[in-house]
């Protein structure tokens, strides 16, 4: 062999080498690409879902099944394009074995045929539109269907002698499902809709359609918005003195989110919501969570957080169960039927559907002990989407 034959084949074998030693070290990390609003409209809802990831890692260490998890944060900046865009690159580039995050529907759903084509887990952190789950065989949902909320928010009206209801909804996917969700379930319960009001979802003014609602006298007002935009609504609320008009505020528990409701004020006391998961439920994990995520993040955790925090569970214990195995395939069928307990109480994946299954609790915004909280009064136990559960 001439010299320059020999050098030819040396640095061939070299590289060689570095490729193999480069894809043993890709196959001994997990990569998770948490695309998030960190900025923007939503960016409360990005800081909530980080700082329960964090705290995950923080308590559970970063490798898990002999593999170390890397987490691979990008900013959305709320705006779903970009999300499209950062999740096109995490698959392309950094080649990660799962997507998580996404703050709202649109966001979820943009990502969905690129799961599908890479074959990569999308874990929905946030976002709430029970069709989510349907766009893509590698979705799989740790928040919450807005329906699962609405429904039960419906029965405890009709219960309580509320007969009359005007609905106010942020005017997209989210909306449209918790205005028929309750609508639905009102009526067959007696409950007359008097008006359905529909707000939009970018820099909403609630005081004209407040007045709007407030002339057709109901005895409760339904209000959907997404989190962030409570204290906003709670604040307009009381401006028009509805707070003490004898008109009751009802809806599923993103209104009187967690994080906001210490800057509420009074405006919203009395205010009755169903939801996942209040600050105030009573469990020892709970307390645990709560005292550890002030700690570290500096605020209250709200629902969103344990979105995050329990997706990265979703990821580890399938990641326990695959042992170490993380192809779309192999990882998603290991999420189907898991179940555990959460911060918010007992939850399971749904191995039909993959979406959450979570128990529903009824609470009345209250002082206590000086501080406000969703005080939960009543549970539902194990709820699927009820969306889903009717297509059946
Ligand atoms: C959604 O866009 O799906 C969404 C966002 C925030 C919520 C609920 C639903 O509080």
């Amino acid at each position: 062999m001439s010299t320059g034959r020999r050098i030819f084949v040396a640095v061939g074998v070299l590289s060689a080498c570095l490729v193999g030693a480069a894809s043993a070290q890709a196959q001994d990390t997990i990569k998770v690409g948490l695309i998030i609003s960190m900025t923007g409209q939503q960016a409360s809802t990005g800081k909530q879902v980080k700082a329960g990831v964090d705290l995950y890692l923080q308590r559970h260490g970063t490798s898990v099944a002999s593999k170390k998890i890397q987490l691979i944060l990008r900013d959305s900046a709320s705006v779903p394009d970009n999300t499209r865009r950062l999740a096109e690159d995490l698959i392309k580039t950094e080649k990660v074995d799962v997507l998580a995050g996404f703050e709202i529907t649109p966001a979820a759903l943009v990502v969905a045929p690129l799961a599908t084509a890479a074959k990569t887990v999308e874990v929905v952190m946030a976002a709430g539109t029970s069709i989510i789950t349907e766009r893509s065989p590698y979705i799989v949902r740790t928040s919450f269907t807005v329906a699962q909320s609405c429904v039960l928010i419906a029965d405890w009206a009709a219960a309580n002698k509320i007969r009359k209801v005007v609905t106010i909804v942020s005017d997209y996917a989210p909306g449209h499902d918790a205005e028929q969700s309750f609508t639905e379930r009102f009526k067959a319960a007696g409950g007359t809709v008097a008006e359905a009001i529909r707000a939009p979802l970018a820099g909403p003014d609630f005081a004209p359609l407040l007045q709007r609602a407030a002339d057709a006298k109901p005895d409760a007002i339904f209000i959907f918005v997404p989190a962030g935009q409570g204290s906003l609504f709670m604040k307009q609320f009381a401006e028009r003195g509805l707070d003490k008009s004898g008109i009751k505020l009802i809806g599923p528990g993103d209104v009187t989110d967690d994080d906001l409701l210490p800057t509420m004020g009074d405006a919203a006391l009395g205010t009755v919501t169903a939801h996942l998961y209040s600050a105030d439920h009573d469990s020892a994990m709970n307390q645990a969570y709560v005292a550890a995520f002030e700690k570290a993040a500096g605020f209250r955790p709200n629902f969103m957080s344990v979105g995050g925090y329990d997706g990265m569970h979703l990821i580890y214990e399938a990641l326990k169960k695959t042992k170490g195995k993380a192809d779309g395939d192999t990882l998603i069928a290991a999420m189907k039927g898991l179940s555990w307990e959460s911060p918010r109480g007992p939850v399971s994946i749904d191995p039909e559907t993959r979406d959450i299954v979570q128990n529903i609790y009824i609470r009345k915004v209250e002082k206590k002990n000086g501080q406000i909280y969703n005080v939960e009064f009543a549970t539902f136990d194990a709820v699927k989407d009820p969306v889903k559960a009717a297509k059946k």
